[in-house]
């Protein structure tokens, strides 16, 4: 007879964001082969219903289901939040892996272009509308996912709109420093509550984010980069190991590149940074006092 380990999410409800492809689906489906109970977000009914099906059938996990978004959109990140809260009580891992890059400046009625808006407002609204549910559920875990790009901006916080000088990269890079100096703020707001907040990169990764936003050169660019990067496969494993290992309980406030503490820029641990950009976006996404 053999005994059968424990899976290690066994028990857990778990809601992964854009999990309909690249490193968010690999880590979705991985959660869900540890025995969590999986909530796919995505923005497309028939990508997200193919998405649960093709997790639960490779699994066997059938305790998985979908909840719509489009992160460009405030209020339905707002319903986003309600749906889950509505159907589910507990919620032990939350990972904020949506995001995209932006060749083309497009602003939106926020106030900020659109990089910042999907990538850092959008995020930043959902998990501070989830925090009494991860609170009541602790120990719990958030999981945001920046990148080493985040290096290459500072905060500019008088021109969130990127109306003089867009370019997609640098945009790109200050919604990834966002991630982090929220990620930091969040976790010295968190201390004591039993949720705990880490960052990573996940490498280099041939996805889809490199083919959406380059209109006709989009696909070639995707199959040149195939050559230098990891597979969706390798970018997921940070955010698995981030999300299901045991040695990371009580771990608060950290980077991580390849399952290990790395260090973020030197700007991003400026901590009156943080809080100023915590005070803009709690503004922004007109936050309930907090
Ligand atoms: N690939 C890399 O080299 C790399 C490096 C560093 C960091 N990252 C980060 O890793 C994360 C995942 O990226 P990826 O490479 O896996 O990209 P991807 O394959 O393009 O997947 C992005 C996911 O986000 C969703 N998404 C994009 N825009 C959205 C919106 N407006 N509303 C709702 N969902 C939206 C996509 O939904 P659809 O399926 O509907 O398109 C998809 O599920 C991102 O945060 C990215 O910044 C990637």
């Amino acid at each position: 007879m053999t005994i059968k380990e424990p899976k290690l999410l066994t028990g857990k409800v778990c809601l992964v964001t854009g999990a309909t492809a690249g490193i968010g689906r690999i880590t979705a489906a991985a959660l869900a082969g540890q025995g969590a109970q999986l909530v796919v977000h995505g923005r497309s009914k028939a990508k997200a219903e193919e998405t649960v099906q093709e997790i639960k059938a490779s699994t066997g996990n059938q305790q998985v289901s979908y909840l719509l978004a489009d992160f460009s959109d405030l209020d339905q990140i707002r319903g986003l939040a309600k749906n889950f809260q509505d159907h589910y009580q507990h919620l032990h891992l939350l990972v904020n892996n949506a995001g995209g890059f932006f060749n083309k400046w497009t602003p939106t009625p926020y106030g900020v272009e659109l990089t910042f808006l999907v990538n850092h407002l959008a995020p930043f609204l959902l998990t501070n509308l989830l925090l009494d549910t991860l609170k009541n559920s602790a120990p719990t875990r958030i999981i945001n996912v920046s990148s080493e790009a985040h290096r290459q901006d500072q905060m500019d916080f008088e021109n969130l709109d990127f109306k003089k000088g867009y370019f997609g990269i640098k945009a790109y890079a200050r919604s990834k420093l966002a991630n982090i100096l929220f990620t930091y703020q969040l976790a010295r707001r968190l201390e004591g509550t039993g949720v705990t907040v880490n960052a990573l990169h996940p490498g280099h990764i041939a996805t889809d984010i490199w083919k959406t936003n380059f209109g006709l050169i989009g696909p070639a660019l995707k199959r040149i980069m195939g050559l230098f990067s990891l597979t969706p496969e390798e970018g997921a494993e940070n955010s698995i190991f981030l999300a299901a290992s045991p040695t990371l309980e009580g771990v608060n406030g950290k980077y991580f590149i390849k399952n290990e503490p790395a260090q973020s820029s030197p700007v991003s641990y400026d901590e009156e940074t943080a809080r100023r950009l915590w005070d803009v976006s709690a503004d922004l996404t007109s936050l309930p006092e907090n």
